[in-house]
């Protein structure tokens, strides 16, 4: 078995044929779903991946489930499915559990043991990009209920407009309006200080926040929340711009943080834009600032990566940042190529083709859905990276990212249909 499995890994990357985007599409659905009913972890949590040792992802974080139940609650508004809405009722009950548990750090803790308490190793703590994009998911499946006529279950159990907050959507609102302006790790748990996917994020869950509260007559809230979300977008445009490079990732690094990425080109303010659309309004994705950075993005990337020369005929493998050392396993290693990331530029040029009406897009969006596809196992199967060099997947196994990131790309270019 062994042996055939070591031949196998060392097939030639294109001899095995691809997966249609369809297939692909099912296969993600179904390997998301798996991993957020695994039965020894508490319903309603996901585990990033079902990886238990190098590396070991067996937790759940609240980022990658946030984000995987944001792309859930668009496959439930497209589709109406009774199965998945059953898990979001499960997935927020569970979120409400997680929030009255003790951490080190409150409501900014990223990473949960699979029974619901907080992880209690060192870690990069807080993030609070978590408490934002959770938000921004449940309230975008509020507006669905409150559309259904379900008004008691939101008031039930998402938003109830008291002090001390006492629902889910509200306590991410307290937090986030109260503690944007401090420093905490990004998105890639490694680095200290204010980052520019944070910040939109939170930006914009005050934003939709602010809009729920007042729907639901909770106004004094709704005031505060407005003025907060507006005073977030008002400093990311003071302090994240920059003529060199477009968008800067991340400044004010506490105690100069990993002290090696020093181009601050990073592919998270990419994600910061397609997981805060439709609803920020601070950047188009025309506007100076973001094609300046996407142009960069793209060229640092092209460059970087022989996997990118190998294949040309293919779109552009896209990794975290240019400076990375983890390899999937430990830092000490080389970056490289991430599908979430490779697909989040999938992504991009399909809301570039909406947004300019430009066909010079369709060739993109195919090339870089290829990419990805190119890379992958052909059997569905998609880990956390892929090889710089060689082109073979590496790093945690089926990661739940990597997964509910295709659902997104396929969603948003329209190919599941339109709500
Ligand atoms: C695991 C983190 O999740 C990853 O982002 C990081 O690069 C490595 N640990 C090293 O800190
Ligand atoms: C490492 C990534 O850097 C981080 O963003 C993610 O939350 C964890 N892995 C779990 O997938």
């Amino acid at each position: 078995m062994k042996m055939i499995l070591l031949a196998l890994s060392l097939l030639p990357l294109s001899v095995m044929a691809m997966p249609s985007k369809e297939a692909q599409f099912k296969n993600s659905l179904s390997t998301v779903i798996a991993n957020s009913t695994k039965p020894d972890v508490r319903p309603g949590m996901v585990v990033a991946s079902p990886s238990r040792s190098n590396p070991d992802y067996y937790y759940d974080w609240v980022r990658d489930t946030a984000l995987t139940y944001r792309s859930l609650i668009d496959f439930y508004e497209l589709k109406k499915d009774q199965k998945i809405k059953n898990m979001i009722f499960t997935w927020i009950d569970a979120e409400a559990y997680r929030q009255n548990q003790p951490t080190f750090t409150g409501l900014g803790e990223p990473k949960y043991f699979i029974d619901g308490s907080g992880y209690t190793g060192g870690w990069g703590r807080p993030q609070n990009d978590g408490p934002a994009l959770r938000a921004i998911a449940m309230i975008k499946f509020a507006r669905l209920m409150l559309k259904e006529g379900n008004t008691d279950y939101v008031l039930k159990k998402l938003y109830h407009g008291v002090i001390p907050a006492d629902s889910p959507i509200k306590k991410d609102l307290e937090y986030t309006a109260h503690h944007w302006r401090e420093p905490s790790f990004e998105l890639w748990e490694e680095e200290m200080g204010m980052h520019f996917y944070t910040l939109l994020s939170q930006h914009t869950a005050l934003q939709e926040g602010a809009k729920l509260a007042r729907e639901l007559g909770d106004s004094g809230a709704a005031d505060f929340y407005e003025t907060q979300s507006r005073l977030v977008g008002e400093f990311i445009k003071d302090a994240f711009l920059d003529s060199a490079i477009g968008i800067k990732a991340t400044i004010r690094r506490v105690n100069g943080g990993l002290g090696y990425k020093h181009s601050n080109i990073d592919v998270a303010p990419l994600l910061a834009l397609l997981h805060n659309s439709p609803y920020q309004k601070l950047f188009t994705l025309r506007s100076a600032p973001v094609r300046k950075y996407v142009e960069t993005l793209i060229d640092t990337f092209q460059n970087l990566y022989s996997v990118n020369k190998a294949f040309p005929e293919l779109g552009v493998s896209i990794g975290r940042y240019p400076e990375d050392r983890y390899d999937g396993y430990v830092t000490s290693g080389v970056g490289n190529p991430w599908f979430l990331a490779t697909l989040a530029l999938g992504e991009y040029y399909c809301q570039a083709k909406t947004e300019t009406k430009n066909l010079k897009y369709n060739d993109l969006i195919e090339k870089q859905f290829a990419r990805a596809l190119f890379h992958s196992d052909r059997a569905g199967g998609m880990s956390e990276q892929f090889n710089h060099m060689t082109g073979h997947m590496q790093g945690a196994t089926e990661l739940t990212w990597s997964h509910n990131s295709f659902m997104t790309a396929y969603m948003r270019c329209g190919y599941l249909g339109k709500k």
